[in-house]
């Protein structure tokens, strides 16, 4: 791993994570954020989240080796992922989710990241594509689809090293379809594949392959994971939206790593498109049609000029000059949706902001909301407005990313941070032990740096309590789809 951070670092642990030079420690107070350094930190923050065994330059210390026996329950090795959020499920509906966002930022923004945080964020990505090609190819005709019984996991507060719950593993097949979890996994390992082609691309090849394979079992056999899965997965990450979006979803994101015409068919064959104003690891409606948008503004291709007005639709439902405008904003000028985790809907559109931004002023194409005209210059202002509201621009000067800035979230809902870690108390902490930790007033022991958490209520007010879940609990989604919009604010 090369996140460009020696662990001495660590040993001045105040606000200043990183040694490079050229970064200063404090960010907030005096002007623009440092978003260089919010990028390597909420890259970092994947670290905290990794299940399986570490390797020897793990940085988040406080971590160690985990659920080292997953998918023995089925007679696979299953190890490896990410955990979800503040539990210990592996979830990967949402985390195949994760691996696409990080994936496109990765494809997009690259070049902005410089080679170190690129390669950084290519570590980040391979840690999920590893877990979820084993998830893929284990068994013929089968995906397996998350480790560890959620019901079981959600009574306990125990640190993953510890855990001792169930680790129930589950799958769909051709008699229990789940063409919601297999579009995405399909639309992650595809667009992976894209970020590894010239530097692995023996390990690109075997993601396409898989993610033809995976996207060929999702169109055959449709169905609804929710259906066959029941209370494995909902209501922690039902698939209320159907699963129409992910079929585009990955046939986008395999159109564009193959060119293959069947994909583009089937896109057209599609019909009329869901058109909303969220976007996120349940709704991808959104995502496909400003990632079809690119062939027709950056790639000029024709066929896909469609989904620009499709485009320019979801863009004139989020900008709050627009008269058809659907999204509410706090006093303070935050993007807000919903009063669960509402940051990972101001993430992800944020990135498509941004990236529409790019496909924008890559081709000049404008637009209009009514008579309010878009450009470039709108998407990016209302774009950066969110990452700097994110990065502390707010009335309560509050970093929503945790170990940035002065003044940032102490509570988190996060079992192995609020937990006192392995190296200071090796005894085991069981199910019910832990949660003296959960509803202890003290900060957490362990900084997860670079967690973003589900932020602020719609008055711009938070409260820093770890029990209130829907606000203090960070994500992998959450920070998954920052990369790019941190990435494309950084100065080089
Ligand atoms: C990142 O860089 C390291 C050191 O140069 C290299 O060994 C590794 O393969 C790179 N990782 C990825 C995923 O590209």
């Amino acid at each position: 791993m090369a996140i460009p951070m020696r662990k001495g670092a660590l040993q001045c642990l105040c606000l200043c994570l990183f040694s490079l030079p050229l970064l200063r420690c404090s960010s907030v107070a005096d002007g623009a954020p440092n978003y260089r350094e919010a990028l390597s930190k909420s890259i970092l923050f994947f670290q905290g989240q990794r299940s399986g065994k570490l390797p020897s330059d793990q940085i988040l210390t406080w971590r160690s080796d985990s659920a080292l026996a997953d998918g023995s329950l089925a007679g696979v090795d299953l190890t490896g992922g990410y955990y979800d959020a503040g539990d210990n499920v592996k979830f990967n509906f949402p985390m195949a989710f994760t691996t696409t966002m990080l994936s496109w930022a990765a494809l997009e923004y690259g070049g902005k990241m410089g080679p170190q945080l690129l390669n950084s964020t290519q570590v980040t990505i391979r840690w999920a594509t590893d877990y979820l090609l084993k998830c893929a190819n284990a068994r013929a005709n089968k995906l397996f689809v998350g480790v560890g019984d959620p019901n079981a996991d959600h009574k306990c507060w125990e640190r993953p090293e510890d855990m001792d719950t169930v680790r129930s593993v589950y799958s769909v097949s051709p008699s229990n379809p789940g063409s919601d979890v297999a579009g995405e996994t399909a639309a992650a390992l595809a667009a992976a594949s894209l970020v590894f082609r010239s530097s692995s691309p023996k390990y690109s090849r075997v993601l396409l392959a898989t993610a033809q394979r995976v996207m060929q079992f999702a169109l055959q056999y449709q169905g609804a994971y929710s259906d066959s899965l029941g209370s494995a997965v909902c209501p922690f990450y039902c698939s209320y939206s159907g699963y129409k979006d992910e079929l585009m979803w990955g046939a986008a994101w395999l159109f564009r790593a193959t060119k293959n015409a069947f994909y583009l068919n089937f896109l057209n064959s599609l019909g009329a498109n869901d058109d909303t104003d969220i976007f996120s690891w349940d709704n991808k409606f959104a995502g496909a049609h400003v990632l079809l948008s690119r062939m027709a503004l950056v790639n000029n291709d024709k066929n896909f000029e469609p989904f620009i007005q499709h485009a320019d639709d979801f863009m004139c439902r989020i900008l709050p000059q627009s008269p058809s405008s659907t999204t509410q904003y706090t006093p303070a000028g935050l993007i807000y949706k919903l009063s669960g985790s509402n940051l990972q809907y101001v993430t992800s559109t944020t990135f498509l902001l941004t990236t529409y931004a790019k496909y924008m002023a890559a081709s000049r194409h404008t637009f209009s909301c009514g008579n309010v005209l878009v450009t470039s210059k709108t998407l990016r202002m209302i774009a950066r407005r969110q990452v700097d509201y994110i990065l502390g621009d707010n009335p309560l000067k509050m970093s929503y990313m945790v170990g940035y800035g002065a003044n940032y979230p102490r509570r988190i809902h996060h079992r192995g941070s609020s937990l006192p870690a392995v190296a200071s108390h090796p005894e085991v902490i069981g199910c019910n032990g832990g949660f003296q930790f959960l509803y202890t007033s003290h900060p957490n022991p362990n900084i997860l740096v670079g967690a973003i958490v589900g932020g602020p209520n719609q008055y711009d007010a938070y409260s820093d309590d770890r029990t209130d879940y829907s606000h203090s609990e960070p994500a992998t989604y959450i920070n998954g789809a920052m990369i790019g919009p941190l990435a494309y604010f950084a100065r080089n």
